[in-house]
C-alpha cells in the first residue's frame, strides 16, 4: 500500500510501506499550497525530477542537499545538479529501468515537452529531454507522465504496465488539457486517475469536473486538492 499526496502543480508526494519518495518538488511560491508547506517540511529518500522547468525542478537542490534524498533524472539534468553541489545522484534515460530497491523499481519514460533550467544568473541551460516516470513501490504501480502533450505510446505504457494510479496533467496550454487527458486515460487503461497541473495560474485552470465526465467510466477519477491524498 502507498500513500499518494497532491502537493499542488506537478508536485506528488508517495509514501511506501519502507521508502518515501517525491515527485517534481516545487514547493516555495508554489500558488496551490495553502497550507504553510515549506521545502523543510519535506523527508524523503528519493526526489525524481521530470524536467528543469522551474515549477518542477523547484526546491530540488535544498531539499536533496538537507536530506542526502537521491536525485533521479535524466543524465543532462544530474549534470546540471552535480555542478550545483549534489553529490547522491541517479542518472536514467528514456527506455531505462532501474530497481532501487525491493520495494521501489522505476522506469523513465517519453515525455513531449521542454527542459531548460531557466534562471536569472544562468540564463537558458538545456537540459536535455523531459520524461515520465512509471513506479513500482510495495507491489502498485503509479505513472507520473510529467508535463507531456499527448502520445501514442501511452498505449504501450498501458500494455506494458498494469497502472493502479496514473497522473496526469490537464491544464491544458503547456500540457495535455481534459479532452487529450481523458484520451491519455483511454491508451493508459489505468485503474484511476489523479489529475495535476491545472491550478497554479489563470493559464492552467481547469474544472475538474469536466475531466470526470470525459473519462466516464474508462477510470475512476480521484479529485484530489492541494494537500490532500489517497491510498492506493
Ligand atoms: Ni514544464
Ligand atoms: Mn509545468
Amino acid at each position: 500500500m502507498a500513500k499518494v499526496t497532491w502537493i499542488g502543480q506537478a508536485a506528488v508526494l508517495v509514501e511506501g510501506e519502507k521508502t518515501k519518495f517525491i515527485i517534481d518538488p516545487y514547493i516555495t511560491d508554489n500558488p496551490d499550497i495553502q497550507n504553510g508547506l515549506k521545502p523543510e517540511d519535506i523527508d524523503v529518500d528519493y526526489i525524481f525530477v521530470t524536467h528543469g522547468h522551474w515549477d518542477h525542478l523547484g526546491d530540488t537542490i535544498a531539499i536533496a542537499k538537507r536530506t542526502n534524498a537521491t536525485v533521479v533524472a535524466t543524465f543532462e539534468l544530474i549534470v546540471y545538479l552535480q555542478r550545483h553541489g549534489l553529490e547522491n545522484v541517479h542518472p536514467m534515460h528514456i527506455g531505462g529501468a532501474h530497481r532501487f530497491s525491493d520495494d521501489l523499481w522505476v522506469k523513465m519514460t517519453i515525455a513531449h515537452h521542454g527542459s531548460a533550467v531557466m534562471n536569472d544568473e544562468e540564463g537558458t541551460v538545456y537540459t536535455g529531454n523531459p520524461c515520465g516516470f512509471v513506479f513500482e513501490i510495495d507491489g502498485k504501480t503509479i505513472y507520473h507522465a510529467g508535463d507531456t502533450g499527448l502520445f501514442m505510446d501511452m498505449q504501450l505504457i498501458g500494455e506494458l504496465n498494469k497502472i493502479d494510479l496514473a497522473i496526469l496533467p490537464i491544464g491544458d496550454n503547456f500540457t495535455m488539457g481534459p479532452q487529450d487527458g481523458a484520451k491519455a486515460v483511454e491508451f493508459l487503461k489505468p485503474k484511476a486517475v489523479m489529475p495535476i497541473h491545472y491550478l497554479a495560474w489563470d493559464l492552467i485552470k481547469q474544472d475538474p469536473d469536466e475531466f470526470v465526465k470525459l473519462v466516464g467510466n474508462k477510470a475512476e477519477v480521484k479529485i484530489v486538492k492541494p494537500g490532500e491524498n489517497l491510498e492506493i
